[in-house]
């Protein structure tokens, strides 16, 4: 008992004595002379002064490393003019800094909640962290970590806590001598896509560090993981903030804001005893914010460094040739929404100033390039990470500014899309088209009469299956389709395609219908447009819907289809009932129909149709459950209109897009040959692409078939709703052309020639690889804690080039 009470008599003296402890107690005293030190003796925190000065200051400072490098001040506006001064911690977990005349110089917050019943402590942590917590629960009430000074530690968050609108800001000491606040801080703009800035004087922004891409900040050379330490970027509902972590805890580096305005890494050198300077966000002049001013591009290999990039020119071109660049560019052609645009892609930039910007880490490029695409605002888009092929989604709208290109050697460069104006028609190339389609069009009137009597003359030929034989295309009056439609009733729509709206109509002679009405907007003019619909009428195979004539009449077009009573295969599909309607032999069977009508178009029908929106929705089902194909042939009809204006209607369908279309805007046989791979996935499986959810994974469907296609359980894809319908080894040969179907790379994919056959048993596929897109579609919402892995990325010089946005 004796004995007890003597070694807790001894833990208090020694704590009084306070040099070999890293702990304040209430009511001891920290006086002038006296420090604690942290557990491993990495830090210290007392009384000091700086060179050739007598001021004290209360601080925390490298234990081992000599000259005394202060990491953190506390006292930072009001200096202590002698050595009297203490630090005390009382009872309601209050540190306060008082000088001789018992004046409170500073203290931390002293409205903090304590558990009841606790006593509170301050500690020194070997992080270089001043906490005071209280001993019951062990919990934090504040922290040194949380009023930053000049110096980011490892650990040490630069940020936002958005519940308690905490900022963690760095802010520059006024000299090297004097810890009051300078003129620099760097913080976190949570204004659009979060970035850190270098601001001066509160309000001039001399350097934007940029935002955190998955690897480092975008275009920043140096700030990136490397063999030191990981960085850690949190963006959530309640924090938004970046740290760096050690690798190795004997490792001595810290970031400062020095009096000048640089942010510059230091790392200790145990052999030379020298903090070295690792490295300095803070290059060249590219680095300043805007040096070339909106739209500019700041080359620093470049004389002059800054220049306008393609279909940009100067604002002023006077001042810009005597290398006054604040005014930056302008449009060569201003972008005007009827007009239609296209997107450029710029490579290997630093991206620009997001805080106008809006971004969703969820989305794909592809879905980021249809928003940009569909905002009349938005100016530009890019992936908001650029780690493996890219995902999340970054819009900007209004000017970009600060735009660099990459240093030399950094792999820092990301891709942008710059929304731009479309070219203008050479001027004797419209009145060529004038001429030219004048006359097609006089040609067209004397042919059109001619059907027209035609038709009357036959009296509804339509309903006469042989005339369906006869090259001539019924034509049919608005007035008959607005009977037969009951004047486009909503109770007879059947739905609405990327084209317009589609009704079901009874023609007086009681035959069923459906009507495609084409969107108002949506169409080129009329001569093309009856020649393309000839075109259509004359593809006939039994896997496509049949057309059965048109209507053109003042505004109206419209094209009259077969009616299928079944709806469409998503309505059987991804429906938790009708699914069960749908067993394997009626699925085998749907996916064979729909390969060989695809095969038709690309090959058999003497177009060679790339069908660009091939889904579920699109496939119809006749009474006897035989798939036919729908709307082919309207993107090839809509041709022009695509490239010219639109920019609201868009071809092909999410989660059915191929990689190489959403990069790139490449179409070919091979795009349609990857949506068919999605739909016989989506046939197999009952389950949609996009939207796709498994609790351990956040692939797509496509990465979760690939998943067990490589964990050989491939059968575990099987809808649940086909019970014991379906065999093996059919099912195992769909997989197979599935995912050979959505290979990422269009070379890999098979022919539907090669489908079919495999299909059929004759033939094999090689064994597929990798699909595209498999999983960037379903990421994280909110949170995204990213620890870089250290990805090698390509280095290339900027390059420019075109993609059609459509
Ligand atoms: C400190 O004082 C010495 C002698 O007066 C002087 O040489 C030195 O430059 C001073 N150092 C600083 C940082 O002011
Ligand atoms: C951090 O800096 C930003 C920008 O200068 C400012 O709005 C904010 O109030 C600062 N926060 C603190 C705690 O100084
Ligand atoms: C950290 O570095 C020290 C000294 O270089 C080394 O001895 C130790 O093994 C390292 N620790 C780890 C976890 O890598
Ligand atoms: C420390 O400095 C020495 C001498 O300049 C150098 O050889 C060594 O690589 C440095 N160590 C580190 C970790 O930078
Ligand atoms: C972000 O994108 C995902 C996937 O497209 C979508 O579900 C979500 O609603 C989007 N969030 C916002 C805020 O737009
Ligand atoms: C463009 O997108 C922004 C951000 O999502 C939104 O606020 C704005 O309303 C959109 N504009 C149009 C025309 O859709």
């Amino acid at each position: 008992m004796e004995l007890h009470s003597m070694i807790l008599l001894f833990i208090l003296i020694t704590h009084s004595a306070s040099a070999s402890t890293d702990t304040i107690f209430p009511k001891q005293t920290l006086k002038d002379g006296d420090t604690i030190v942290s557990a491993a003796e990495t830090f210290e925190l007392g009384f000091f002064s700086f060179r050739n000065s007598s001021f004290r200051y209360l601080g925390i400072w490298y234990k081992k490393i000599t000259p005394r490098t202060v990491v953190w001040v506390a006292n930072r506006d009001v200096r202590l003019l002698d050595a009297s001064s203490m630090l005390k911690l009382n009872n309601d977990g209050n540190l306060q800094l008082l000088s001789v005349s018992n004046t409170l110089v500073w203290s931390s917050p002293s409205s903090i909640n304590l558990a009841t019943n606790s006593t509170p402590v301050a500690q020194l942590l070997d992080s270089g962290n001043l906490v005071i917590r209280d001993d019951i629960s062990n919990r934090v009430v504040w922290q040194s970590f949380d009023h930053p000074g000049d110096t980011w530690l490892p650990g040490m968050k630069i940020g936002v806590e958005r519940v308690k609108g905490v900022n963690w800001n760095l802010t520059s000491w006024k000299t090297i001598d004097d810890p009051s606040f300078g003129s620099y801080t760097v913080w976190m703009n949570i204004n659009g896509y979060p970035q850190l800035y270098n601001t001066k004087d509160e309000s001039s922004l001399q350097q934007r560090i940029g935002y955190w891409n998955g690897l480092g900040f975008s275009g920043v050379f140096v700030l990136r993981s490397n063999n030191l330490y990981t960085y850690e970027f949190v963006l959530n509902e309640e924090n938004i903030y970046l740290r760096f972590i050690l690798k190795n805890d004997t490792y001595r580096t810290r970031m400062i804001l020095n009096p000048e305005g640089n942010f510059v890494q230091l790392v200790w050198n145990d052999s030379t005893q020298k903090w070295l300077v690792y490295s300095s966000p803070l290059q060249d002049a590219c680095d300043r914010y805007s040096f070339c001013g909106p739209y500019g591009i700041c080359s620093i290999n470049n004389s002059p460094a800054c220049s306008c990039s393609e279909g940009f020119e100067p604002k002023l071109p006077e001042e810009w040739s005597a290398a006054d660049w604040v005014n930056g560019c302008k449009r060569r052609r201003h972008l005007n929404p009827e007009k239609g645009h296209k997107f450029m892609k710029f490579t290997d930039l630093k991206l620009p100033d997001s805080k106008t910007s809006w971004f969703n880490s969820s989305n794909s490029l592809e879905e980021c390039k249809i928003l940009c695409a569909n905002n009349d605002s938005c100016t530009a888009f890019a992936s908001s990470d650029i780690r493996g092929a890219g995902s999340g989604c970054l819009m900007w709208f209004g000017e970009l500014m600060d735009i660099r290109e990459a240093p030399q050697g950094d792999v820092s460069g990301q891709d942008i899309y710059i929304k731009m104006a479309r070219d203008k028609k050479k001027p004797y190339l419209k009145v060529t088209l004038l001429i030219v389609s004048t006359v097609v069009m006089l040609i067209f009137a004397l042919i059109l009469y001619s059907w027209r009597r035609k038709k009357t003359s036959n009296n509804k030929a339509l309903v006469n299956k042989d005339q369906k034989q006869d090259s001539d295309l019924p034509l049919f009056s608005l007035n008959e389709v607005v009977k037969a439609t009951n004047n486009f009733s909503i109770g007879n729509k059947l739905g609405q395609g990327g084209f317009g709206a589609v009704y079901k109509g009874v023609l007086e002679e009681g035959a069923e219908v459906a009507v495609k009405r084409l969107s108002k907007t949506s169409r080129q003019g009329i001569v093309e447009f009856q020649n393309e619909v000839i075109c259509i009428a004359k593809l006939q195979h039994r896997n496509l819907v049949k057309l059965l004539g048109c209507c053109v009449e003042g505004e109206e077009m419209m094209l009259i289809y077969e009616y299928m009573p079944n709806k469409s295969l998503d309505f059987f599909l991804f429906d938790k009932n009708n699914s069960l309607s749908l067993d394997w032999p009626q699925r085998y069977h749907i996916i064979n129909g729909i390969a060989r009508g695809l095969l038709y178009l690309h090959q058999d029908s003497r177009l060679r149709i790339i069908h660009r929106d091939l889904k579920a929705s699109n496939i119809l089902l006749d009474s006897n459950m035989n798939p036919k194909l729908s709307d082919f042939g309207l993107a090839r009809m809509f041709k022009e209109y695509e490239t010219e204006a639109n920019t609201n209607n868009v071809v092909g369908t999410l989660g059915y897009i191929s990689p190489e279309y959403a990069a790139n805007g490449l179409f070919s046989l091979k795009s349609d040959v990857f949506s068919f791979g999605v739909l016989v996935l989506e046939i197999m499986s009952g389950k949609k692409n996009r939207g796709f959810s498994h609790q351990t994974h956040q692939d797509n469907l496509l990465g979760h078939a690939w998943r067990l296609y490589k964990e050989a359980k491939p059968l575990e894809l099987v809808d649940v709703a086909l019970g014991d319908s379906w065999t093996a080894s059919e099912v195992l040969q769909s997989i197979h052309v599935g995912l050979s179907c959505v290979q990422q790379h269009a070379d890999d994919r098979p022919s539907m020639s090669s489908v079919v056959h495999m299909l059929g048993g004759e033939g094999a596929l090689p064994p597929p690889k990798q699909p595209g897109f498999f999983s960037e579609i379903t990421k994280p919402e909110v949170e995204s804690t990213l620890i870089m892995p250290q990805v090698p990325i390509s280095i290339n010089k900027i390059t420019i080039t075109q993609l059609d946005a459509r």
